[in-house]
């Protein structure tokens, strides 16, 4: 059995002997992913590859929170309690006063969306694309903004999602799926291309049927099954990500944050190549931003909007219906807090 959830925060009941950092009765947020704060790696703020939790019988990086195997299956927050490994590194004390939601982004999107914006790494006064507005692309519109990107583009198929990043300052592009977006692109770009673009779709892009058709057979396969099925689907499933790619302008850069799981994927060697790309990409290492994020969180005027973020509030018992909604996009859902 796996326990799903890897964006807990909560209040600690019970320290272990080595976590000498926080204390019964502290509020908490829990990194994604599981660190020791002491290895090769998380010296170099690399905590998603930590050498004391990395799952290396799948040759992976640092274990998750709430994944399968894949990832170390360890349990995950959705739960009533959670134990967690390495708390003498993980758990980020957050101050009294603000509510929850405040600070309930700090454990993945928040830090993931930075971590998208800084890759991006775009030049004064220039362009930035986000694929994908989902939680990760919405937060990194408002994250770029708060660092001065000048002109940030946003792109996606729905509507509301469109809607919420124009409310913040993005222009938007609409995918409608017959269309070419990365022609709208060229051409509000003076047909140049975006100076940077984060990729915040992943695997699940919309595009080819096949695609769809193979995602729903691994999500009702058994999981050993779908885990197999997932490495071997990735090559299908890159239509965001190859638009992305046609869209960043030539010695731009290409920020790739939503999460890419195939073994063999064709890229465009040539087009990258001849384009003079860079390209930073990899799982978030939320540590390594908290400073600098932590003064927007605790600001007054909660300049990242995070307090209205979540469209939905359910128990913790409602679950599987909140992901029926979440999976299909009903209701307006972009974010579901899940409240025990
Ligand atoms: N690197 C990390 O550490 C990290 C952390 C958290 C999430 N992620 C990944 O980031 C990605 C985004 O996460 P999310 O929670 O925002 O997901 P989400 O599914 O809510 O958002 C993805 C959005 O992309 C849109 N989309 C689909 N196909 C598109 C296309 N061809 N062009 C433009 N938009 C398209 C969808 O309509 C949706 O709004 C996922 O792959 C997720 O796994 C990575
Ligand atoms: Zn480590």
């Amino acid at each position: 059995m796996d326990i799903l959830g890897h964006e807990p925060m909560g209040i600690v009941e019970e320290v272990g002997s080595e976590a000498k950092n926080i204390k019964a009765g502290d509020r908490v947020v829990l990194p994604s992913n599981i660190s020791c704060g002491h290895c090769f790696m998380c010296e170099h703020d690399l905590q998603s590859q930590c050498e004391t939790t990395q799952v290396r019988e799948q040759g992976k990086g640092a274990a998750l929170f709430g994944y399968t195997k894949l990832c170390g299956q360890v349990a995950g927050g959705q739960a009533e309690y959670l134990r967690v490994p390495q708390a003498q590194c993980g758990p980020i004390k957050v101050p009294e006063g603000p509510a929850d939601d405040r600070f309930l982004y700090l454990s993945d999107v928040i830090p993931t969306a930075w971590q998208a914006v800084k890759y991006a790494d775009t030049p004064k006064g220039g362009t930035l694309a986000v694929y994908g507005l989902g939680p990760i692309g919405q937060f990194s519109v408002r994250v770029a903004k708060q660092l001065g990107v000048e002109r940030v583009i946003g792109i996606d198929l729905v509507p509301e999602r469109l809607e919420l990043a124009r409310r913040i300052g993005a222009e938007t592009v609409e995918w409608t799926g017959d269309g070419d977006p990365a022609l709208e692109i060229m051409d509000l770009t003076d047909g140049r291309g975006a100076d940077s673009v984060i990729d915040a779709v992943g695997t699940e892009s919309h595009g080819a049927p096949v695609q769809q058709l193979m995602q729903t057979v691994a999500s009702r396969s058994p999981s050993a099954i779908a885990t197999k099925l997932i490495e071997k689907v990735g090559r299908d499933r890159t239509s965001a990500l190859h638009t992305a790619i046609s869209t960043v302008r030539r010695g731009g850069t290409l920020s790739i944050i939503g999460v890419y799981g195939g073994a063999a994927t064709p890229m465009p060697m040539m087009e990258l190549f001849d384009k003079q790309i860079q390209i930073r990409m990899g799982q978030a290492n939320p540590k390594s931003w908290v400073d600098e994020i932590m003064p927007l969180l605790t600001d007054d005027s909660d300049p990242l909007g995070t307090e209205s973020f979540a469209t939905h509030r359910v128990p913790l018992e409602d679950a599987p219906g909140a992901y029926e909604m979440f999976q299909k996009k009903q209701d307006g859902a972009i974010k579901v807090v899940l409240e025990p």
